[in-house]
């Protein structure tokens, strides 16, 4: 294993920030993850997924471990589902497709997603009404100062929205190195409740659906709504939609009665953060390198050469002007380092 100094962490983070790591080390198994933390016990670590959920605002000083850990199989099976594990290294997409070309259902709604299989439980990914939660069955991960394996099972993740143990107790204290998802051989619960789902299978004339056609849709509606990392850098959503007390929303959506919102619980409602942040007139502006992306104002993005810094100034302005206007405060989904 190589250990890199000063090195460009520019193609390993999806905004295309140019920031440097101080070391940097791939790692391509559970070994050299655990030779690699016992040879460096004093150094500060950072731990780097697919780097699809993170800003860099500055360079960082610390080794980083970069988990290239590959391979995907199938490790149990019944009658009606399959327990696949991926190691925490495969890319998220092409382990989606994996699954939908053997014909095995739950993943299907979380096609497209940017980002490597293991930081999926961290934030609990979601979309199209689907979220990892609810077809994980456990993951592996090494505790980094021990660098013993524990297996974390569904319960112990205290998955949430965009939320999990390992972006709370567990913080930057393990590193997860495979996952297992527990899918469906037949009978599939194809998911199409998401308004746009529909619509774009209607548009194909498709009224019972596979798991590939919806795979497929999925596909469309992001490729029409969200940008390419490839093309142009970005982070998926930058911000969390708030969830929002009743009693608070009561009034806010009195004075806004066009505001869009979910009921989530008896006593909360989500409210969609794109549809704020382009009533608060953001929506494809442009700030030298930084802006906000003309099809779906959750998403910032990265024109070419903008620094991490404004890409934060950007979004803490969209922050200001949006619980200025409307008295929500939205929080930032993405990691800021
Ligand atoms: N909206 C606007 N303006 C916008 C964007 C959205 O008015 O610029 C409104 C839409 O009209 C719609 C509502 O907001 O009524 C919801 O929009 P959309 O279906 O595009 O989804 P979202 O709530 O903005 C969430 C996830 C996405 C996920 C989609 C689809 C979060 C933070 N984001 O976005 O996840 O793809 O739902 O399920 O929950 C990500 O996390 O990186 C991500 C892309």
């Amino acid at each position: 294993m190589d250990i890199l100094e000063n090195f460009s962490l520019k193609k390993y983070n999806t905004f295309g920030i140019e920031a440097k790591a101080a070391a940097f080390v791939a790692v391509h198994s559970v070994d050299e993850l655990r030779q690699i933390l016992q040879e460096n016990p004093t150094k500060n670590k950072f731990i780097l997924g697919g780097g699809s959920n993170m800003l860099l605002t500055q360079d960082i000083n610390a080794l980083v471990i970069h988990v290239d850990l590959k391979g995907k199989k199938i490790v149990k099976e019944d009658e009606n589902h399959v327990w696949v594990e991926s190691q925490a290294g495969e890319n998220w997409h092409e382990f989606v497709l994996w699954t939908i070309h053997q014909d095995f259902g739950g993943l299907e709604n979380m096609s497209l997603i940017p980002g490597n299989v293991g930081t999926t439980p961290v934030q609990n990914i979601g979309a199209y009404g689907t979220e990892i939660k609810d077809t994980f069955e456990s993951c592996e991960a090494m505790e980094i100062a021990t660098q013993k394996m524990r297996t974390f099972s569904y319960s112990d993740c205290n998955f949430g929205y965009r939320e999990s143990i390992f972006k709370q107790e567990a913080k930057d204290q393990y590193i997860i190195t495979s996952v297992i998802f527990k899918l469906t051989k037949k009978n599939h619960a194809i998911n199409t409740s998401y308004g746009d789902i529909l619509t774009e299978l209607a548009k194909q004339n498709i009224s019972e659906p596979t798991l590939k056609d919806v795979s497929n849709a999925v596909i469309a509606i992001r490729r029409s709504k969200l940008p390419d990392p490839k093309e142009l850098g970005n982070s998926g959503s930058f911000f969390k939609n708030p969830i929002v007390l009743k009693s608070d929303f009561e009034p806010i959506h009195a004075k806004f009665p066009e505001m869009k919102f979910y009921e989530v619980s008896e006593t909360e409602v989500k409210v969609p953060a794109g549809w704020l942040i382009e009533q608060a007139g953001f929506k494809g502006k442009r700030f030298g390198d930084a802006g906000i992306h003309k099809n779906q104002a959750l998403v910032l993005v990265n024109y070419g050469n903008a620094t991490g810094q404004e890409i934060l100034t950007v979004s803490k302005d969209i922050q200001q002007t949006v619980f200025e206007k409307f008295g929500i405060w939205i929080e930032a989904e993405v990691n800021v380092i």
